[in-house]
């Protein structure tokens, strides 16, 4: 196979080695040493990075991620199709591997953890009753809690948190739009976990935003409350590099894990959303994107059916 060296071409602009990278990846996929999603994958990133190039202090990461926020999804199959399609086989191991059973009896002193991790759900559903404030504050403070101070980092003031992350440096914060929760306003606020407090970011009805920046997740606005985990880039970057921009996912997963158990436990519906047009929601929460930006919306409120006692 020959591929003209994109060195030899004369370049003098972005533009010009992209000009040059893009015929050498056509051709890869004409003559099949490239596969289309991967050329079409190279290019965005490519782009991207030409695009923030006179950017200061551009990471590697920033370029991932503003290729990957452009749309939900950009690369998999139309939403539509979903429905047609085959998952693959989602087991572990088959048969014919080498086994050791494990005992089923669930130790007495896992048994209350346990009963919450089977009951736990996502559950999209909300009834029309105000979410009690000591229920959001209970979801909150199990899950983004600081519970203390300790030396770390050349410092004396690092949180200690209920979630663990990656190096302790908790890369996420979480904002929560207010829909109908007892006692408080509607409108988006942050959470402070050394206080334990709301800010008022901005007051107001958000739904119709929200929902606009959502893809295909009406259920959205009938919840009473929807907490954005937010991520914090350079908390990790600076011991981390382009690599803590992994564990930030990570992070959020983990405090995701704790919203659900202690809403499970609270009788709090439930159910992550990460179906939006990022820049949208990132617009709404007032973060640039770059530093800060959503990693997850968690809708969470009463569930449907009679007041519980
Ligand atoms: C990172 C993440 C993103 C998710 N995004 C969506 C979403 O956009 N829309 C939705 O309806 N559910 C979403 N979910 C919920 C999953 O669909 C749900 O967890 C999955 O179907 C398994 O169901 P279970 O949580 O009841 O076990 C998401 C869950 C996770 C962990």
């Amino acid at each position: 196979m020959t591929i003209t060296d994109p060195t030899q071409t004369d370049i003098s602009t972005s533009e010009d080695l992209l000009d040059g990278i893009r015929s050498v990846l056509e051709r890869g996929v004409e003559n099949g040493a490239c596969h289309p999603s991967w050329a079409a994958a190279a290019l965005d990133i490519l782009a991207e990075g030409a695009s923030l190039a006179s950017d200061e202090g551009v990471y590697a990461a920033h370029i991932v991620h503003r290729s990957l926020r452009a749309e939900a999804s950009k690369d998999g199959p139309p939403v539509s199709r979903i429905a047609t399609m085959r998952a693959p086989d989602l087991r572990v191991w088959r048969a014919g591997s080498d086994r050791q059973a494990l005992p089923d009896r669930t130790p007495e002193e896992l048994r209350a953890f346990a009963g919450l991790v089977s009951e736990r759900r996502s559950t999209p559903m909300y009834g029309s009753e105000p979410l009690p404030v000591e229920h959001l504050a209970g979801i909150l403070r199990q899950s983004f809690g600081v519970t203390g101070f300790e030396l770390g980092y050349q410092r004396r003031d690092i949180p200690k948190r209920v979630g663990a992350s990656a190096g302790g440096l908790q890369s996420y914060d979480c904002q929560i739009i207010v829909n109908d929760v007892a006692s408080l306003a509607p409108g988006r606020y942050s959470y402070d976990p050394i206080e334990n407090d709301l800010i008022l970011e901005e007051a107001g009805d958000l739904r119709l935003p929200l929902l606009d920046a959502t893809i295909e997740s009406d259920f959205i606005v009938s919840a009473q409350a929807v907490l954005a985990i937010t991520g914090d880039f350079p908390r990790v970057s600076w011991k981390y590099g382009t690599r803590g921009y992994r564990y930030m996912g990570l992070d959020a997963g983990i405090v995701t894990a704790h919203v659900y158990l202690a809403a499970t436990a609270l009788g709090v519906s439930v159910n992550a959303l990460a179906a939006f047009a990022d820049d949208r929601v990132n617009n709404l929460l007032r973060l640039d994107g770059k530093e800060q930006f959503v990693q997850l919306l968690i809708p969470i409120g009463t569930p449907p059916g009679p007041k519980r006692q």
